[in-house]
């Protein structure tokens, strides 16, 4: 396949759902629905089951889940409607697990299609809302009528263009642009050619919406969500997400590829040259809690390492999360793992008061090495560290480090690597240096204009 090509026919072959993975869903999320149905009506419970998600809307990938929808009654209780579908979740996937967004949910596999079965309130467009699932029947109920055959195409390509930037997904792991969010857009800018075109030339934030609705939002997405105008449907974009489609759109727009578009190539061109800095892995097992629960709490903890680090006197470069089935990881990248047995102190000037209680603080102190002296000034010492090894200084450190509320309690089950021959065997030390945002195509696509 040339990648420096641009093919549409060759991408939509390659990415959408063939007649065969087509048919296979309409016929298993028929049955599903069907049987639902009857489960509620012999339940004599007053809900509904219902087709939701891209599925819904014609906007899937091949390989997509399936989301089923139960939409109740609002003259239930909030436990009524999660105890009867998750009951109905369960008897549909015996096998089934049992998920958390904002409320519980089942997660089953019907021959290979993964099905997600979530009971909601029936709600009407911008009406409040109880729990925020409950809008997604009515993203479906629009969606539909809003969009014609081509902005469907359109929107999936932009849904592809996002996930081979590595930014597409609302979960906090990814804080990029959902699949609606994308849908949204195509529906503004009608042609995926155009949004890029425009975002590529975008200053600031990114915002679709009338001013008097947009204008109480400051995050650096904004979309007014047509079901829901009082909602950014696009909160979840982070700044740095934000950057990386900008300057992919900018490298785009240079040389319109099938590259932006594929996404499960091989990179291969990891650069293996020793790096010559200091690297240290830092794992745990991986405690049975969601990823928007654990993901923060170690995006977290890299920034309190990095701070670990830069205080006690290191030169951190880079940090790198990793979480999957089995570990939580951080890569802490630095120049060197040791340091000076000297370390410069710098006090406060002299004309300042607090220069007395400074000198007197180490003037007799065993750390002194010598000093002091003035510079610029200011009064110094030269002191004696009494640790030099970073190993050292996180361990004595580790209380005090917040590491986040569930993975503090783990604190002492700590894996520490700083060996670079045990770290280079590992799966993350590969993504750190496979790690590229936004992704491009170099060689000789670069050379084209
Ligand atoms: P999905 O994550 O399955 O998205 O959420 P999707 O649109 O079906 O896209 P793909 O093709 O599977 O990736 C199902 C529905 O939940 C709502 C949307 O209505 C979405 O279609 N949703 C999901 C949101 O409103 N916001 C979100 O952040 C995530
Ligand atoms: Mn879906």
């Amino acid at each position: 396949m040339k990648e420096d090509k641009l093919d549409l026919e060759y991408i939509f072959k390659r990415y959408l759902p063939d007649r065969f993975e087509r048919e296979k869903k309409e016929r298993i999320s028929g049955e599903i629905i069907e049987n639902i149905k009857s489960k509620l009506e012999k339940m004599g419970v007053e809900a509904e089951p219902m087709l939701v998600g891209s599925q819904s809307r014609g906007t899937e990938l091949k390989n997509s889940d399936l989301d089923i929808f139960i939409v109740f009654s609002t003259k239930y209780s909030r436990k009524e409607m999660e105890d009867a579908g998750m009951e109905i979740g369960f008897e549909i996937f015996p096998e089934g697990t049992a998920k958390y967004a904002e409320h519980p949910y089942v997660s089953g596999i019907m021959e290979g299609v993964k099905v997600d079965i979530v009971p909601c309130f029936r709600v009407e467009m911008n009406r409040k809302i109880i729990s925020s699932v409950d809008r997604t029947p009515l993203h479906t109920q629009f969606m539909r009528n809003a969009m014609d055959d081509e902005m469907r195409k359109e929107a999936i390509l932009l849904k592809l263009f996002m996930k081979r930037q590595g930014i597409y997904g609302s979960e906090l792991k990814t804080s990029g642009f959902s699949g609606y969010v994308c849908e949204l857009i195509i529906l503004k800018f009608k042609r995926f050619n155009s949004f890029i075109e425009y975002v590529s030339n975008l200053k600031g934030r990114l915002i679709i919406g009338d001013e008097d609705r947009t204008s109480k939002f400051n995050s650096p997405v904004v979309i007014i969500d047509p079901v829901d105008l009082g909602r950014n449907a696009a909160a979840a974009v982070s700044e740095g997400n934000l950057s990386i489609l900008k300057t992919a759109a900018k490298f785009y727009n240079l040389n319109p590829c099938n590259f932006f578009f594929t996404f499960d190539e091989k990179i291969d061109r990891i650069n293996r040259v020793e790096r010559g800095t200091y690297m240290c892995l830092i794992r745990w097992k991986r405690p049975d809690i969601i990823d928007d629960i654990l993901y923060p709490q170690l995006e977290l903890s890299e920034r309190n390492l990095k701070t670990l680090c830069e205080t006690s006197g290191f030169h951190y470069i880079n940090g790198y999360v990793n979480l999957d089935g089995e570990n939580m990881e951080i890569l802490i990248e630095m120049e060197s793992g040791h340091l000076n047995r000297i370390e410069k102190r710098e006090g406060p000037p002299v004309e300042n008061q607090n220069s007395i209680s400074f000198i007197r603080k180490y003037l007799d102190s065993d750390r002194r090495s010598r000093g002091p002296y003035v510079e610029n000034g200011r009064v110094y010492f030269d002191l004696f560290r009494d640790e030099t090894y970073f190993k050292d200084i996180f361990f004595k450190n580790i209380q005090k480090i917040n590491f986040g509320h569930n993975i503090n309690r783990l604190k002492g089950e700590i894996i520490f690597e700083d060996r670079l021959e045990k770290i280079r065997e590992t799966r993350i030390y590969e993504m750190f240096l496979n790690f590229q945002r936004p992704v491009l195509p170099s060689g000789e696509y670069l050379n084209k204009n």
